[in-house]
């Protein structure tokens, strides 16, 4: 079989970049490299009763190296981000950063962690040639804190911020999901701390990818909201007007009414859909692949890797999943299904 034949009747291209139906090219993959995490956010895990992926189905360092090789080399994939549940739990992330790091061409390699166990890793990381890190943190009070993620770890967290910063995985960003009692009281705070230590602040709009199905829109704080609240506070804000591209953010240039000035990002991801300017593609840690955080159907990769599937094979699939990409995610659709797996299952 020539490696042109799988997609030929699909309409996908057998070579070149990854695109889909709509135009869109996808350059940046995620690769979710565990489900576990060591927190409980409400807005993606329950308390408890959670079904891990077994340990068996998780892909081996060998194997999610072999997914990123043909990435990189047959599908035009320039940037990879480690994602969970929380990345950090793999005690071999260091040696797949480094394994995949030296492909070539080599990729943009980021992480997005919860912080906890940053602090003791940032210097490996830094040297097995991870490029920056995104920290979630969506308040600096303690107790609303341990309320959102149903854990006493805020300490943590801010030494793994502070360990990142020195290691070099610059720039630091900071995402943050605002819970929709405290989080507009808490930004000030949050916003102050991330001028001071020169991280970069990027506020998300909560999605419908909570593991209870409990999302709703009403109770989400919208991008206008934020932009309201920190208007009221006295905050100024000029847009920066550079293209986005595929970037979600939109970027603010902020100084507050106490002279501290920087870079903000605002991700309206429910209010603004950016689906048209798309360029992502997702794995998960049990080896599917996604074309969309909110895709109803995944290919599975796993059985591909682990029968007697070739690079070509897998190369095809991966084409023909991407080319059947939903034009966006539809959460204002009356149809629209939240994806069975949460965040933690799907990575950010
Ligand atoms: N909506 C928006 N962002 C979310 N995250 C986790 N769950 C959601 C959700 N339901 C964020 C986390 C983390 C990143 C992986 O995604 O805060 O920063
Ligand atoms: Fe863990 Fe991230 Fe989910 Fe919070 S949002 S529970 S840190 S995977």
């Amino acid at each position: 079989m020539t490696p042109a034949e799988p997609n030929a009747d699909r309409g996908a291209p057998t070579s070149g970049p990854l695109t889909d139906r709509y135009g869109r090219v996808a350059h940046d993959l995620r690769i979710s490299v565990t489900d576990r995490c060591n927190l409980r956010c409400t807005y993606c895990l329950p308390e408890s009763g959670i079904d891990w992926l077994p340990k068996d189905s998780t892909l081996t360092l060998d194997e999610t190296v072999r997914l990123a090789t043909i990435a990189v080399q047959r599908l035009d994939i320039t940037a990879i981000r480690f994602t969970g549940g929380e990345p950090l739990l793999r005690r071999d992330i260091g040696e797949l950063v480094e394994r995949i790091a030296r492909l070539q061409p080599r990729p943009e390699l980021a992480l997005t962690t919860n912080g906890i166990g940053l602090a003791a890793r940032a210097g490996e990381l830094a040297a097995a040639g991870l490029d920056r890190v995104n920290v979630s943190l969506d308040t600096t009070d303690p107790a609303h804190f341990t309320a959102i993620t149903r854990r006493d770890r805020i300490d943590d967290v801010l030494a793994g911020l502070e360990a990142a910063a020195s290691a070099g995985l610059r720039p630091v960003k900071v995402n943050a999901v605002l819970d929709p009692q405290t989080g507009l009281d808490d930004l000030p705070a949050l916003l102050r701390l991330c001028l001071r230590s020169d991280y970069e602040l990027r506020v998300i709009e909560q999605m419908p990818l909570d593991a209870g199905h409990h999302w709703q829109r009403s109770a989400m704080v919208t991008a206008a909201q934020v932009l309201d609240r920190l208007r009221s506070d006295g905050v100024d804000l000029v847009a920066d007007e550079r293209p986005r591209g595929s970037a979600p953010a939109q970027r603010w240039r902020v100084r507050t009414a106490e002279g501290d000035a920087g870079t903000i990002g605002v991700i309206a991801a429910v209010t603004s859909p950016f689906c048209a300017d798309c360029d992502r593609t997702r794995l998960t840690a049990d080896g599917q692949l996604r074309s969309c955080l909110f895709a109803r159907t995944e290919t599975d990769l796993r059985t591909l890797l682990r029968g007697d599937a070739g690079d070509d094979q897998i190369e095809q699939a991966w084409r023909a999943t991407m080319w059947a990409k939903a034009a966006g995610h539809g959460i204002d659709d009356v149809s629209f299904q939240q994806p069975d797996r949460p965040m933690s299952a799907i990575g950010g």
